[in-house]
């Protein structure tokens, strides 16, 4: 068979650019489907390339291997429900750690030199904090376990110890002293049983509501196990390197725009065990004053300017359709209607920029919230669909879970109409005092079939 190596590393330079021009395409709505396209055209071009790697053995357990995890892979995101996005990612995501774990532990059993095992270690115990604590990542957000933060007395330290422990036997391993009493064959597994049960005990006290952002940090450790990796074997993988490199800046960038928008600092998130608190966040006065939808449509025909706040209730009721056809009937009218998006409105990053995308609102009409919010005030009716938390003026109100989170001001506008099912609270679990104020207004109903009461009631006006 004629030999290709020599082809290896040219390709996978090749890819590197590849994975460039994918992350910035995913930049902007109207080019991220092109932009996974290319992403993904690498990923399969560096994998392929992989197989004439000189001395590569046991093909039939890789192809195997590929097989298994791709059609697993394949079925699981066809099926997926939007509103499940975040788990999945954290599962694959787990993967990905749990991948470049396996190979510091290779690399780790065949030690090319004390820096590429020093960087195995590295790589080991970043990949496996990374499996573990995406697993727990993902039992959380899937109601398999409680979403609350799991705590005890003496947490920090408990955690600190296991990690020092896991470092300690990660370095016996790897220097085998003459003086320690047991061998390599006991260190490593202790290194890698120590370190995924660190990324264990660093997740359970972390709450539901802050999981994006670890969910995001851990995608970031994966990258930076990956490239870790890249550097351990005998011939470092340039692939692995810069690829690992991209999803570790990637990762951490994605980390610390959440976690602005969450209004939690990167410590607080991982020490801070948001959501274990008591208070419930607003100071709520009067009483939630329902609305026909009959009302509303007359509300709506007559207003020159209606801003449309979605959230995580549009994407359960499955209404972006409607909610088009609503905006869309509003416009003909010569109604001015904008979107205003929370960055972290729903359940994962881009939520409702997605599912507004499929349902085929031109991106010109979408506004993140530091555009939008000066426009509130001036607005004749916002329309909140199945949002809470992102606009929960509690956020201005010391002592709040959500004291300093930014949100959409909706409660400035003229009238406000609340679209939800009943008092159901919203993600971070505490009251909402908007839905008390004398603008606002609640038509309750799934949220599919009240924008599709007013689309019929203002289809008759
Ligand atoms: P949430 O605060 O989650 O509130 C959603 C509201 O939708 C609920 O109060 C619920 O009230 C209503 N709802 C549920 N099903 C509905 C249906 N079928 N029809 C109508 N309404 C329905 O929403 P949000 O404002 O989008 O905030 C998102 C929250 O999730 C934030 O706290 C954010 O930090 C967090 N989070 C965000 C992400 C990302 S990255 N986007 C990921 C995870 C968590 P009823 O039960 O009364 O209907």
């Amino acid at each position: 068979m004629a030999d290709f190596s020599i082809l290896i590393e040219p390709v996978y330079i090749a890819t590197i650019f590849f994975f460039i021009i994918g992350l910035h395409r995913m930049s902007h709505p109207k080019t991220a489907r092109s932009g996974i396209v290319w992403a993904g055209a690498a990923m399969l071009i560096a994998t392929l390339v992989t197989f004439f790697t000189p001395g590569l053995t046991n093909l039939a357990l890789i192809a195997i291997a590929i097989v298994i995890g791709g059609g697993f892979g394949y079925i699981a995101a066809k099926r997926v429900a939007m509103t499940d996005m975040p788990q999945m990612i954290a599962l694959y995501n787990g993967m990905g750690g749990g991948a470049a774990a396996c190979i510091s532990a290779v690399a780790l059993l065949a030690i090319a030199s004390p820096v590429t095992a020093s960087l195995a270690v590295a790589g080991g115990v970043i990949g496996a904090v990374s499996f573990s604590g995406s697993i727990i990542a993902f039992a959380k957000l899937q109601g398999w376990m409680p979403s609350r933060p799991m705590t005890f007395t003496g947490q920090q330290a408990f955690n600190m110890a296991v990690f020092i422990l896991a470092i300690i036997s990660g370095i016996l391993a790897v220097m085998q002293p003459a003086w320690v009493p047991l061998s390599v064959a006991v260190y490593l597994p202790l290194f890698f049983v120590l370190s995924l049960a660190f990324g264990l005990l660093m997740t359970l006290p972390i709450g539901g509501a802050d999981m994006p952002v670890v969910i995001s940090m851990y995608n970031a450790f994966t990258g930076l196990a990956v490239a870790l990796d890249g550097f351990s074997f005998a011939t470092p993988n340039y692939a692995m390197i810069i690829a690992g490199i991209i999803v570790g800046a990637a990762g951490s960038l994605l980390t610390l725009n959440m976690a602005k928008a969450m209004n939690r600092s990167l410590s607080n998130v991982f020490f801070g065990a948001f959501g274990a608190t008591e208070e419930t966040g607003a100071q709520v006065a009067g009483s939630m004053k329902p609305i026909e939808a009959d009302d509303v449509a007359v509300m709506l025909a007559y207003a020159d300017r209606v801003i449309v706040a979605p959230g995580y209730g549009m994407a359960v009721a499955q209404a972006q359709q409607k909610v088009k056809e609503l905006t869309d009937l509003l416009m003909s009218k010569g109604v001015t209607v904008k979107f205003a998006i929370h960055p972290v409105a729903g359940r994962m990053p881009g939520h409702m920029n997605v599912l507004l995308a499929e349902a085929g609102v031109a991106y010109e009409h979408l506004f993140d919230r530091d555009e939008i919010n000066p426009e509130f005030p001036s607005t004749d009716v916002v329309l909140v669909i199945g949002a809470n938390d992102t606009v929960n003026p509690a956020a201005y109100r010391q002592g709040s879970p959500l004291y300093g989170m930014p949100i959409l001001d909706v409660e400035q506008a003229k009238n406000v109409v609340v679209l939800k099912r009943g008092s159901g609270k919203g993600f971070a679990g505490i009251e909402n005092d908007l839905f008390y104020r004398d603008n606002t207004r609640m038509l309750y109903g799934d949220a599919q079939e009240t924008v599709a009461k007013l689309v019929q009631a203002l289809k008759k006006l």
